[in-house]
């Protein structure tokens, strides 16, 4: 029945409706991307016929070269993971006090901050980039500031120039969360290479994975020595402990991972690449929908799908998109949904922080990330994008049947 009590005009063809889910599998945003099997396992027969685990290995050496070279710094040191990766740069720098950062980010952003008794300072973000405004970082930088941590959403470059010249002008340390960012570029300048240090996230759902894993990378060598001991328990020497370190080493059989899923880098950015075209094509048609476009003349991974939905013009709101979504088996995601500052332990620190977030709290309540990578081809894409436009068409009684509303539900 529709509004007016007539029959439907559309049969109930979505799962929220009632219907057969339109995918039998679950599509996920940052499904990993796998390599070459054989690849694999053949690195890992070696790693355990040389009985080398762990503790600045072959593969290991190897990955940093190749993250190194491609990112076109002079030094990479391979780690756990971009969130421990993080703390280690912030304590290497000898960061205090205030640091600047992003609320639209991965809370691991704020947490390696506040792990370490540095207080995250949340700057809102420029609604067309999605990236932190430089100008809005000018104006929250106190005598406590010591630092502003940039992050690459979506593997652009959040003004690294910009963001530069404001930490030279007030004499701070600029350090980049790149998690999002390997194989992209700011202007034909690679990604990695600015501030004092960038870190890179290896994780399963990354462009390039390593299981786990992360890379701090820089063109410091004072510094690339201070990172390297810290990461080996501030070893020095064989028995020489030359700084107070932890253990945030990489081992092997993540490097194996990691080097072969830099074998299929090329292959899998075309896919990406081929996906996000796609989807750009089936969601122009489609009320309400903004795909996030990335520029021409910066490279990307395309590894995001980032679409700004207008709930005016769609009929719905992102959730109730999102909820329809899930119940047809795609999975898409609501990052970073509520942004870092409406987390704990931030929302109780400052709970004013969303006031000057104008900008953060609008994008946080429309943003939803579709599914991509090598285990989603292009008739997936077509589905969905075909999804989308049906659940917007049938926007009444998709909205009847999320009334009262059915909260978005968690992944397993
Ligand atoms: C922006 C951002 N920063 C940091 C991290 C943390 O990376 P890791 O999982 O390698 O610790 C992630 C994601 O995992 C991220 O998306």
């Amino acid at each position: 029945m529709d509004r007016s009590g007539r029959m439907a005009r559309h049969p109930p063809n979505l799962a929220i409706l009632g219907g057969r889910p339109r995918f039998a599998r679950k599509l996920h945003v940052g499904a990993p991307n796998l390599g070459d099997r054989g690849a694999l396992l053949a690195r890992i027969e070696d790693v355990l016929d040389r009985r080398w685990l762990t503790n600045n290995g072959q593969y290991v050496q190897e990955f940093e070269r190749r993250i190194s070279d491609h990112a076109g710094v002079r030094h990479c040191i391979a780690v756990t993971n971009a969130t421990v990766g993080l703390q280690v740069l912030i304590r290497a720098l000898g960061l205090s006090g205030d640091v600047i950062l992003p609320s639209l980010t991965f809370v691991a952003t704020a947490h390696a901050l506040q792990w370490l008794g540095i207080r995250p300072v949340f700057c809102d973000i420029d609604p067309a980039t999605h990236m932190m405004n430089p100008d809005r970082v000018e104006e929250l930088i106190t005598p406590a500031t010591t630092g502003i941590m940039g992050v690459h959403l979506w593997g652009r470059p959040c003004a690294p120039a910009r963001l530069g010249a404001l930490a030279r002008k007030h004499g701070l340390a600029l350090v980049f969360d790149a998690a999002h960012a390997f194989g992209c570029s700011a202007r034909g300048t690679m990604l990695g290479g600015f501030g004092r240090a960038e870190v890179f996230s290896f994780h399963a759902t990354k462009f390039i994975n390593s299981l786990e894993g992360g890379a701090i990378v820089t063109n410091d060598d004072a510094l690339a020595k201070t990172l390297r001991s810290m990461i080996n328990f501030g070893f020095s020497g064989l028995d020489a402990v030359s700084c107070l370190g932890t253990n945030a080493k990489m081992n092997e059989f993540s490097a194996c991972a990691g080097l072969t899923s830099l074998d299929d880098m090329d292959q899998i950015r075309a896919r990406n690449r081929q996906n996000y075209l796609a989807y750009q094509q089936g969601l122009a048609s489609i009320a309400g929908m903004k795909l996030l476009t990335y520029d021409a003349e910066n490279r990307s991974n395309y590894h995001y799908v980032v679409v700004e939905i207008d709930a005016v013009a769609a009929g719905l709101s992102r959730d109730e998109i999102v909820t329809a979504l899930w119940a047809d088996n795609v999975h898409a995601r609501r990052y970073f949904y509520p942004g870092c500052h409406m987390m704990e332990p931030y929302r109780t620190l400052d709970p004013n922080a969303g006031a000057r977030l104008p900008h953060t709290n609008d994008l946080c309540a429309r943003i939803m990330l579709l599914p991509n990578g090598t285990s989603i081809g292009l008739e997936d894409v077509r589905s969905c994008c075909q999804l989308i436009k049906d659940i917007v068409a049938r926007q009444i009684h998709v909205h009847r049947a999320l009334s009262p509303p059915i909260p978005v539900p968690e992944p397993a």
